[in-house]
């Protein structure tokens, strides 16, 4: 009797959540009931991981105390810019990041518990440190010193200060907070199914979001935008976009870098919004290389995949690209950006499965040899 495999888990669901859902047809996505549409356009990034990890919205005064108490955790132990400061200076920053967390873990004296306010204040403390540390690793990289942050900014704000010293203009800060807010939370993806998985033997919540962050960093998760990023500068101009695409859609298993999806089916809604604001970057800022050679990327791609009758539509990650180029960050700091949104979901989904935990041990088919008879080392 053949058994049915779901390789890569596809359309398996292995547990009920109330964080987020995607309607892959329509191209919906909501957290908690809200379209993302709408929160992306009205809510901030701290409103949105209090409605992530609570069951609504917050009220003014919920929203303050919450800001408030991320705060006392913006700064970052001397140990992590030790760890940091050890790294090498060519590494790829998601090894910064993912370290840095696994070094939190080890110098927090209460890394172990999994009961749920001990989840909370880990999740404080993460949500409001990885922003600090990618920003601390950019400057080490770069031969600078890190930048302390200030607590009257909020997370996109302080961001973008700590990376460069400076005050960010409301409208950087703006655009900053809607990539986190966009990137906040996707459901069972890879990297919040792996912190879910690895949660799930009651291990603690910094090697959850370690291995999370292992994960977020393949080139067929967050790892995407980067790849975007780098296929668009070899590309360098629109005229060679087509010939760029053709290639690769014309070698086998080939995949153009920020298409498809798992599950959407239509557009990704958070691509619909990171292209308008990549079109408006593009005008405001007068540079529209990288936007136009995006759209152009986006029209080869349609024509293509409507030959083949295949829904293969831009992703979150691809229009993140230019956007994020458009702001000056370098392209290997593209997936630590979406690491530092991200932060937020992995950590509401902590809170489900240490809430309700059973752990996960799925199966394998077993495709190879039986009945071997042993030799003895010194006969084989
Ligand atoms: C995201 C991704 C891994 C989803 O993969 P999946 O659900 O396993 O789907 P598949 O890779 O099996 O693709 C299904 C079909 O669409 C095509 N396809 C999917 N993504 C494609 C892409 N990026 N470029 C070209 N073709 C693609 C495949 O050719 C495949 O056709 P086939 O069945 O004839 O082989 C895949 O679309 C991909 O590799 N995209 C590029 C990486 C990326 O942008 N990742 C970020 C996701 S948010």
């Amino acid at each position: 009797m053949s058994e049915t495999i779901y390789q890569g888990l596809a359309g398996v669901n292995v547990d009920r959540t109330q964080i987020s859902h995607i309607d892959g047809l329509k191209g919906e996505l909501i957290y908690r009931g809200y379209d993302i549409r709408e929160l992306a356009n009205k809510a901030s990034f701290e409103e949105v991981t209090y409605l992530l990890w609570n069951d609504d919205l917050p009220t003014q005064e919920q929203l303050s105390a919450f800001s408030e108490s991320l705060k006392p955790h913006y700064k970052l132990p001397a140990e992590i810019i030790e760890v940091l400061r050890l790294m090498p200076k060519d590494t790829h920053p998601m090894h910064a990041v993912r370290t840095a967390v696994s070094m939190l873990g080890a110098v927090d004296a209460d890394a172990e518990g999994v009961d749920l306010d001990n989840i909370h204040r880990i999740g404080l403390s993460l949500t409001a440190k990885f922003p600090s540390f990618v920003a601390a690793f950019e400057r080490i990289r770069n031969g600078l010193e890190p930048v302390n942050p200030d607590p009257e900014l909020n997370i996109a704000g302080n961001f973008l200060y700590m990376l460069t010293g400076e005050k960010p203009t409301e409208a950087a800060t703006n655009v900053m907070d809607v990539a986190l807010v966009l990137h906040a939370e996707h459901g069972s993806n890879a990297s919040t199914f792996v912190a879910r998985a690895v949660a799930s033997t009651l291990t603690d919540g910094y090697s959850a979001i370690t291995a999370a962050c292992g994960s977020l960093k393949g080139p067929l998760h967050g790892g995407a935008n980067a790849a975007v990023m780098g296929a668009l500068e070899k590309i360098g101009s629109v005229d060679k976009v087509e010939d760029y695409v053709m290639n690769i859609l014309n070698s086998p298993g080939g995949r153009v870098m920020g298409f498809g999806h798992r599950v959407y089916r239509v557009l990704d809604p958070r691509a619909i919004i990171l292209k308008e604001v990549s079109h408006n970057l593009a005008e405001e800022s007068g540079d529209s290389k990288w936007f136009e050679m995006s759209l152009e990327m986006e029209r080869v791609m349609d024509r293509e995949m409507a030959k083949k009758g295949k829904q293969v539509k831009p992703n979150v990650d691809f229009f993140s690209a230019s956007v994020y180029r458009m702001l000056g960050f370098p392209t290997d700091m593209y997936t630590p950006i979406f690491a530092v949104a991200r932060i937020s979901g992995w950590m509401a989904h902590l809170y489900e499965q240490y809430a309700d935990n059973k752990l996960m041990r799925p199966r394998m088919v077993y495709e190879g040899p039986v009945g071997r008879s042993f030799k003895a080392l010194a006969d084989r």
